[in-house]
C-alpha cells in the first residue's frame, strides 16, 4: 500500500479517478494529502467529500510562480504526512528544487497529449488547431523542465471532424482516468 500525496488546482477529476480505484480495489494505495494552490479548486471539496486531508499551498499572492519557500513548506507537508509517491493532477506550476530533490524520482504528472507533442498549457486546442489526427495523454516522471521527464505510459485518442477544444479534451479525459490509476500502481510496484 502506497501513500499518495496529490497536488492539483483544478476540478480534480484525476484524483477522483485515483480514488476510484482504490474504493473498488484497483488500487493498492492511499491517499494521504491533497494540496491545492487554489482554495476555490474542486479538487478540494471532492477531498473534503471524501474525508481526506486537504491543505492550501500559499503561493504570497504570486499567479503562476511557485516560489522557494511555498515549495519548502509543500515539502515538509508532503514529508510531515508520510508521502511516498507525489502525483499531480492538473497542478498548474513548475516544482523546482527542494521538492524535486525531497522526492526525486517519486513526482509523476498526467498531462493531456502525446508527448513530447504540446507541452505546456492548452495541449488539447492546439491539437485541434494543428488539425492533428490523433491526440491523447501521457504520464511522466516531473523533472525541472516543462512535461518533460521520462515517459510511463501514454493513451492515444482520435481527433475526430468537427471537434472542439472541449469535445477533445473530454475524450482525452476518459483516457486519463483509465491510465493515471494503472500507471502509478506500476510506479508504487518499482518503488516498494
Ligand atoms: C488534465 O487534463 C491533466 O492532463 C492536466 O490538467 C487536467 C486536470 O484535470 N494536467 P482534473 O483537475 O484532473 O480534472
Amino acid at each position: 500500500m502506497i501513500r499518495l500525496g496529490i497536488l492539483g488546482s483544478g476540478s480534480g477529476s484525476n484524483m477522483q479517478a485515483i480514488l476510484d480505484a482504490i474504493t473498488e480495489g484497483r488500487l493498492d494505495a492511499e491517499i494521504v494529502l491533497v494540496l491545492s494552490d487554489n482554495p476555490d479548486a474542486f479538487i478540494l471539496e471532492r477531498g473534503r467529500r471524501a474525508n481526506l486531508p486537504c491543505g492550501l499551498i500559499d503561493c504570497r499572492g504570486l499567479s503562476s510562480r511557485f516560489p522557494a519557500e511555498s515549495q519548502e513548506e509543500t515539502t515538509r507537508a508532503l514529508r510531515e504526512a508520510g508521502v511516498e509517491l507525489v502525483c499531480l493532477a492538473g497542478f498548474m506550476r513548475l516544482l523546482r528544487a527542494p521538492l524535486l530533490e525531497a522526492f526525486a524520482g517519486r513526482i509523476i504528472n498526467i498531462h493531456p497529449s502525446l508527448l513530447p507533442a504540446y507541452p505546456g498549457l492548452h495541449a488539447w486546442t492546439q491539437a485541434v488547431e494543428d488539425k492533428a489526427t490523433e491526440s491523447g495523454c501521457t504520464v511522466h516522471f516531473v523533472d525541472a523542465g516543462m512535461d518533460s521527464g521520462p515517459i510511463i505510459s501514454q493513451a492515444t485518442v482520435p481527433v475526430l471532424p468537427g471537434d472542439t477544444p472541449e469535445s477533445l479534451h473530454a475524450r482525452i479525459q476518459v483516457e486519463e482516468h483509465r491510465i493515471y490509476p494503472e500507471a502509478i500502481s506500476r510506479v508504487a510496484a518499482e518503488l516498494q
